[in-house]
């Protein structure tokens, strides 16, 4: 416990008075008008939010790799595709063509990105047995799990022996899932339950980090 001599109060109204001068303020504000926007930032930033923080750090940055080659799903405005810039070759598979194009306007000049648009849950261009890396986060939530099954299988088949493939999922065992009538009917019972089936074997999984959603990673 501090004594009566701690500085701690004077410090936090210093800092407090640092922060509030109209120079800070200004040139924080500045930084705010001229950053790059993303679409999807307002889901929030892996870069500040802690849960994505992890997620960030445990299971994409772990893996990227200038040798190798990785598939995100459902991109969106560039969230994650920001951390998957340093493969060797990069998928951008959307099944929205104006997201595709959002995503362009931000990364089309990344000579290692291809966008490609599908038809929900395939993965047109993309050679068997050719890629090392799976992603999705924000997408799969909104996947019944039919449409979860037929990635599944459709994976299998671009997925390298020891690819590792990351999905984020609609976890109604979570409050914040099922207040969500947007997520989809899934658990992370049900979702073992389909990678399992699907002939996959599971490599991790976190349950706990996200309010609403889990995440599961595998391989063939
Ligand atoms: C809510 S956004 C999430 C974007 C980004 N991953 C993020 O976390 O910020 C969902 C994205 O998935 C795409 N999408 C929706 N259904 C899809 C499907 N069946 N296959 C591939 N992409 C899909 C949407 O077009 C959109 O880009």
């Amino acid at each position: 416990m501090p004594g009566l001599n701690t500085t701690l109060h004077l410090d936090m109204l210093r800092r407090w008075r640092h922060e509030n001068a109209l120079g800070e303020r200004l040139s924080r504000g500045l930084r705010l008008i001229f950053r790059k926007q993303l679409y999807g930032l307002e889901w929030g930033d892996p870069d500040v939010v802690s849960p994505l923080q992890f997620i960030r750090d445990e299971y994409v940055l772990p893996f990227v790799n200038s040798a190798q080659v990785a598939v995100e799903i459902g991109p969106g405005g560039g969230r994650w595709t920001r951390y998957l810039l340093g493969f060797k070759t990069l998928y951008a598979v959307d099944f929205h063509q104006e997201l595709l194009d959002q995503l362009k306007r931000n990364f089309g000049r990344h000579r290692n990105i291809r966008f490609i648009k599908n038809g929900g849950t395939d993965f047109p261009e993309i050679a068997p047995e050719s890629v090392d890396y799976i992603f999705s986060f924000g997408t799969f939530v909104h996947l019944e799990l039919d449409l979860i099954e037929r990635y599944l299988e459709a994976m299998r088949m671009i997925a390298k022996p020891d690819a590792n493939i990351v999905i984020q999922y609609a976890d109604k065992n979570k409050i914040m899932a099922q207040l969500n009538q947007g997520f989809s009917q899934n658990t992370p019972d049900r979702m073992r339950a389909a990678v399992l089936a699907a002939g996959y074997r599971i490599l991790g999984e976190d349950t706990t980090s996200l309010w609403h959603s889990s995440v599961i990673r595998f391989a063939k």
